[in-house]
């Protein structure tokens, strides 16, 4: 059997009265899009800020590769090779797009300009931050030197990702990526999650749209009311059975797929 890249048991996390997690289990496999869907407040955001340490939950248990891992701070997540892009996007506005992409990751000059000097390897940066934003299928930005409050929402998101895709080692998460584009932006998101598949790295990627869904994920975890109401494929479901088995109006138990 294949060991899963993440596992996650039992995790519990409460905001004072309000629970946010009761007890949710969470595998994704290797080279999968393993989708979270739910209703507002169903658990998704917190669910995967306890998986990548942005908090931590109550209780409950991860696995990297099968090795226990308790992250204490978004740097234990980043520094055991996952990604994260959050629903509320962390851009630097005023600079530009290869300052964005390696924001925290500066480069610096070879040589005594950069370890003495520590200076900035820019031309470098933008060299490179080219190539992966059109390895990643976006030809649309061109100029590496351009300010990130002048690009689109679609086109800041796509630095958002192509970030996650060019430093991610081991999993990339993404909170509603495609949740205030337009049909074109959003194709173009997923055009890059299965770039990102295709090289092999799993993609846990949290969203309400459905057919953004179905037509990218290999599985879908349906997290209802703080728990996980099952697991279902784009093969086993329709839309509407993983809508129903989200909202209550059936469960998995009832609606078993075909
Ligand atoms: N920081 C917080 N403080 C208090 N309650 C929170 C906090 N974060 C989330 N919650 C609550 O936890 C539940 C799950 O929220 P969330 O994970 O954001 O849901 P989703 O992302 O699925 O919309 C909701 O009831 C929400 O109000
Ligand atoms: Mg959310």
């Amino acid at each position: 059997m294949t060991t899963p890249v993440l596992s996650a048991r039992g995790m519990v996390k409460t905001f004072g009265r309000v629970v946010g997690l009761d007890g949710v289990d969470l595998d994704l496999y290797p080279g999968e899009v393993l989708a979270i869907i739910g209703d507002n407040g169903a658990g998704k955001s917190t669910l995967i800020k306890c998986l990548t340490g942005a908090l931590v939950p109550d209780t409950g248990q991860m696995f990297i590769d099968g090795q226990p891992v308790h992250f204490k701070r978004p740097q234990d997540a980043l520094d055991a090779g996952i990604e994260t892009v959050y629903q509320t996007l962390a851009v630097a506005p005023a600079l530009d797009i290869a300052s964005n992409l390696y924001l925290g990751r500066e480069r610096r000059r070879p040589g005594f300009l950069g370890s003495a000097l520590r200076m900035i390897d820019k031309k470098g940066m933008r060299r490179d931050a080219g190539k992966a934003l059109a390895d990643l299928g976006i030809g649309t930005l061109q100029n590496m030197a351009q300010p990130v409050e002048t690009l689109s929402g679609g086109q800041r998101q796509a630095i958002s990702v192509a970030r996650a895709a060019t430093f991610g080692s081991k999993i990339i998460v993404l909170d509603e990526p495609t949740a205030a584009l337009g049909v074109k932006e959003s194709n173009q998101v997923l055009k890059m999650i299965r770039e990102v598949r295709s090289r092999g790295l799993p993609v846990i990627l949290i969203s309400h749209n459905m057919p953004h869904v179905f037509e990218v994920a290999d599985r879908i975890h349906i997290q209802r009311l703080g728990r996980c109401a099952g697991v279902v494929t784009p093969q086993t479901h329709t839309m509407s059975e993983a809508v129903a088995i989200m909202t209550g109006a059936t469960t998995l138990a009832d609606t078993p797929g075909h």
